[in-house]
């Protein structure tokens, strides 16, 4: 069993013009999928889309807003895909303090607008909604969060994400219940739980990686919010394959066999990777050998200060674990910036870390 079950397959993909959706349409695409990317355009300048050229990478690509039901319809219903990877969101927290309407009506509404199409198309197998550690209602104990865990979130992006899993676990009674699989429909529907992702090619605003790397090429100090704060960091690759391998059981010919997978997952790193941010920046100044930080003691909103996930059921059911440490998660990324700044070819450069990476997991290939 591995992730040649991708060549040939149709995948509907929201969110690749961001940054593990970039990713993850490149993974795809060596796999031999049939990528169809439905997004709005990429919102930064550089955009790991356009430097990796996925335009012309995948079979179709879509710009749309997954609160566009009547096109969202349109375009699942057209191209018929056998699984859906629902990546598309509004993903800051600071930003959602900002925005609270526009990260429901994307994180909630685009969730029932993705399901919805798949729903009313008929033939899609397996659905994968890609949710986050923060949905968890976190008690900020040092407790690693388990699947059955009491949904929360703080602040709207977390809350947003918790809905999204409700709506997941609604539709999966509702209209994709598993004990009916092969019987009242075809659809295997799970939920992706990951913690905070570090990787080439992340310029979002208000992260972590993306804010130390302008500020080493600027040569100025980076500023930390929340140094203490501690996170499950882990390489983009890392949930990624979990996604994957998510993917593969839910896709299996055996519908009863892919109906114990549709359910929710937590997709972490192992608890020695769940360190400090400032431990992060100091990692990343020890392997590039330069930048300094400060930090901005003022007032910020809330965020999260501890943030643990088991991944216990990933291991037991999927056979799935974190395989780089967070030092090597680091250095991989810091190499990527490094190359892009370079100005090496990082489509070569991507698909190295990819095969290098894939060689790496007992249950799947690269390219
Ligand atoms: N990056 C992380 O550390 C992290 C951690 C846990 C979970 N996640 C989740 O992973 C997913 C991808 O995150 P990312 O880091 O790649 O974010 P990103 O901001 O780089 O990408 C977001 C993507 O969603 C698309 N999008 C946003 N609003 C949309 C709308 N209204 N209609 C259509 N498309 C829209 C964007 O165009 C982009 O393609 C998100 O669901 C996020 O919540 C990310």
């Amino acid at each position: 069993m591995d992730f040649d079950i991708y060549k040939g397959k149709k995948v509907f993909l929201t969110g690749h013009t961001g940054f593990k959706g970039s990713w993850l349409a490149l993974w795809l695409t060596n796999l031999g999928a049939e990528v169809c990317g439905y997004s709005l355009a990429p919102d930064t300048e550089p955009a790991l889309f356009n430097i990796l050229g996925l335009d012309k990478k995948v079979k179709k690509h879509i710009l749309g807003d997954v609160r566009d039901f009547e096109n969202l319809k349109k375009s699942v219903g057209s191209f018929k895909p056998d699984i859906i990877f629902h990546l598309a969101a509004q993903p800051l927290v600071r930003v959602s303090y900002k925005t609270p309407l526009e990260t429901y009506q994307t994180n909630v509404m685009g969730v029932v607008n993705v399901l919805e199409a798949a729903r009313m198309s008929g033939g899609v197998e397996a659905i994968v909604n890609v949710t986050t550690d923060k949905c968890y209602h976190n008690k900020e104990e040092n407790y690693a969060y388990k699947e059955t865990d009491p949904m929360g979130g703080y602040d709207p992006y977390s809350n947003s994400k918790a809905c999204s899993e409700l709506v997941t676990s609604s539709f999966r009674s509702s209209f994709f219940n598993p004990a009916h699989i092969g019987v009242k429909h075809n659809t295997a529907l799970a939920s992706a739980r990951a913690g905070n992702v570090i990787g080439g090619g992340d310029y979002s605003l208000d992260r972590l990686i993306p804010d130390f790397i302008k500020a080493i090429y600027s040569g100025e100090k980076i500023v930390l919010r929340n140094p203490d704060a501690v996170r499950p960091w882990q390489f983009v690759l890392e949930p990624l394959s979990g996604y994957l391998l998510l993917g593969v059981k839910l896709l299996s010919k055996d519908r009863n066999s892919a109906a114990k997978y549709a359910s929710a997952y937590n997709f972490g790193p192992y608890e020695s990777s769940v360190i400090t941010v400032e431990n992060v920046v100091k990692e990343a100044i020890k392997i590039l050998k330069k930048g300094s930080y400060s930090i901005d003691k003022g007032e910020h909103p809330h965020e999260a200060g501890l943030l643990q996930l088991c991944i216990e059921k990933a291991d037991k059911e999927l056979n799935w674990e974190p395989i780089y440490t967070v030092t090597k998660a680091i250095d991989e990324t810091m190499k990527w910036y490094k190359a892009y700044n370079d100005g090496e070819d990082m489509l070569k450069f991507s698909n190295k870390q990819i095969n290098e990476y894939a060689e790496q997991i007992s249950f799947g290939t690269g390219s």
